[in-house]
């Protein structure tokens, strides 16, 4: 990561400001600040993981994984995540530190307890940390359908089990992802 000295932990209440403002640079616009906020508020959305990375106190990346349910937000279902959304400053995009976020994020997921990791996102980036294109076609459909042609983008690992044990079916998130504004390209 050339001269960098990144370190990355959990995000605590009071990173709260930086994190928005690490989601707005990122995209370039507040959605993903705004979704990051209410994601951070929406209790059906626990046990959230949100790792901040720095260079030295400067926050410079985010990454957020939230709860989903399978058909229906019901107890007894095995803990399952959905990455969204990760966020790199420009000036430190394509250094590895997404990779870093993603890699670390799943490491705790794994220690949690988490069995499942969904993410709607980049066709050639995410597979690079195991993450498996058309999760529908491993039975797990997500909560708006998704264009054929964009079937490769919705994807999914298993984390502790090595193979997708979990029941399946439809994907239930947070209540705050769990809207079509958050599904359509
Ligand atoms: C996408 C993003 C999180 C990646 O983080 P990063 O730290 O720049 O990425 P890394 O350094 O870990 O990985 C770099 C690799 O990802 C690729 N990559 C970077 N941004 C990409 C993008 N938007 N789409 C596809 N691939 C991308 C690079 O080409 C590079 O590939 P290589 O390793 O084959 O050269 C970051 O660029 C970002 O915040 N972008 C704006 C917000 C965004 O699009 N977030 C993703 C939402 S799904």
């Amino acid at each position: 990561m050339n001269e960098l000295n990144i370190h990355i932990r959990a995000s605590r209440k009071t990173d709260f400001n930086d994190i928005l403002l690490v989601q707005s640079q990122a995209f370039g616009h507040n959605k993903e600040a705004q979704l990051t906020a209410d994601l951070l508020h929406d209790n059906t959305a626990e046990p959230v993981l949100s790792l901040l990375a720095f260079d030295q106190q400067k926050a410079i990346g985010h990454i957020l994984f939230t709860r989903v349910y399978i058909n229906a937000m019901t107890t007894n279902q095995p803990l399952m995540h959905i990455l969204a959304p990760l966020a790199v400053i420009p000036e430190y995009q394509n250094q590895g530190i997404g990779g870093a976020l993603i890699q670390e994020g799943l490491n705790k997921l794994s220690q949690m307890g988490s069995e499942l990791v969904f993410v709607l996102g980049h066709m050639e980036y995410y597979p690079k940390w195991g993450f498996i294109p058309d999760a529908k076609k491993m039975g797990y459909s997500a909560p708006y359908p998704i264009p054929d042609e964009f079937a490769n983008a919705w994807m999914v690992q298993p984390l502790n089990a090595k193979e997708f044990t979990v029941e399946k079916g439809q994907v239930v998130c947070a209540n705050t992802l769990n809207k079509p504004e958050y599904w359509r390209e």
